[in-house]
């Protein structure tokens, strides 16, 4: 592929990024990586600017992984755009994209799947069962691919960030075991919506009505920090501001312990997860907040 990016390196295959990655590290540069599927925003590039921050050697990763999607999912529509992606890399301080080949990433000889129990059986696990099997499973490859010191990813996936830590605590890979996992906030549109890939899918009115799920997310965390503690009555805010767009479809709206994202008590934990879940003309949105509880 023609380069027309010249601060950055294309890497299609594995091997070649594993050349660019010893060269680097010959040379003593340490390595942070930011894997994606592209389309790439504001949030994308708020990985990858911190990734410059602290590491000479910068790869982004840019897959539509096919085995996170479900079988009535996005996969075939999912927006790609890799002319504005090699440039909003760039810019953001990218060094290298990594660019596989499905058949690069999944050989066909090659069929393991890597499963990680307990917090993918809830919300985004429950919704999508087989999701996080492809998330952990493409994640592990990505960084057998790209070697990092540190990866980066956002808290606008909670979910996946908890698995993506399981995974690495519990690997007896070595590249995946050494991997520093750094969780970056979310970045938001103006009115509160958090960046996503998939809010191309919205027309104007699904994009005005969206801002539902940061306001029910905004109301929530206020309630909490007001004194609140019943999980039911938090919920319960949540969902009646969701359902004031009556187009909206709750998928989940729940408040759980911010790590293992459950609860069984009505009494709310010290670290609250309030997640939210909902589907707006067909496109699935998500969002989260944290939310420390008073102690006084
Ligand atoms: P993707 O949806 O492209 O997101 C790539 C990274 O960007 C993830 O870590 C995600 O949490 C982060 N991100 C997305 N929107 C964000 C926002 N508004 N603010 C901050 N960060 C944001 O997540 C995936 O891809 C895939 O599941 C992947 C991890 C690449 C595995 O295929």
């Amino acid at each position: 592929m023609k380069n027309e990016h010249p601060l950055v390196v294309v890497c299609a295959t594995i091997t070649e990024m594993h050349a660019q990655i010893a060269q680097a590290r010959s040379t003593g540069k340490s390595v942070g990586c930011v894997p994606t599927m592209g389309y790439l925003h504001e949030g994308h590039a708020s990985l990858i600017r911190v990734a410059a921050q602290n590491h000479p050697f910068v790869v982004v990763s840019i897959f539509v992984n096919p085995t996170q999607f479900g079988p009535s999912e996005d996969f075939e529509r999912y927006p790609r755009d890799l002319e504005r992606d090699m440039q909003i890399a760039s810019e953001a301080g990218a060094t290298h994209v990594f660019l596989p080949s499905v058949q690069e990433m999944y050989p066909d000889e090659v069929r393991s799947t890597i499963h990680i129990d307990g917090i993918t059986d809830v919300l985004e696990g429950a919704s999508r069962p087989t999701h996080f099997d492809g998330v952990a499973t493409v994640v592990a490859r990505l960084f057998q691919a790209m070697l990092p010191d540190e990866a980066y990813f956002g808290q606008k996936d909670l979910q996946q960030t908890l698995v993506i830590r399981k995974l690495v605590a519990t690997s007896t890979d070595d590249a995946v075991r050494s991997t520093k996992v750094t969780v970056l906030p979310t970045v938001r549109e103006e009115d509160g919506l958090a960046k996503s890939s998939r809010n191309v899918y919205l027309n104007d009115v699904d994009r005005r009505d969206a801002t539902a799920i940061y306001d029910a997310l905004c109301s929530a965390r206020d309630q909490i920090v007001a004194g609140c503690s019943s999980r039911a009555t938090i919920e319960l805010l949540m969902k009646v501001m969701l359902q004031r767009v009556d187009r909206l479809e709750i998928d989940y709206a729940v408040a759980v312990e911010a790590e293992s994202l459950r609860l069984d008590s009505d009494t709310l934990p010290a670290h609250v997860a309030l997640c939210i879940a909902a589907r707006l003309g067909g496109t699935r949105l998500i969002d989260n907040m944290l939310v420390e509880r008073p102690t006084t």
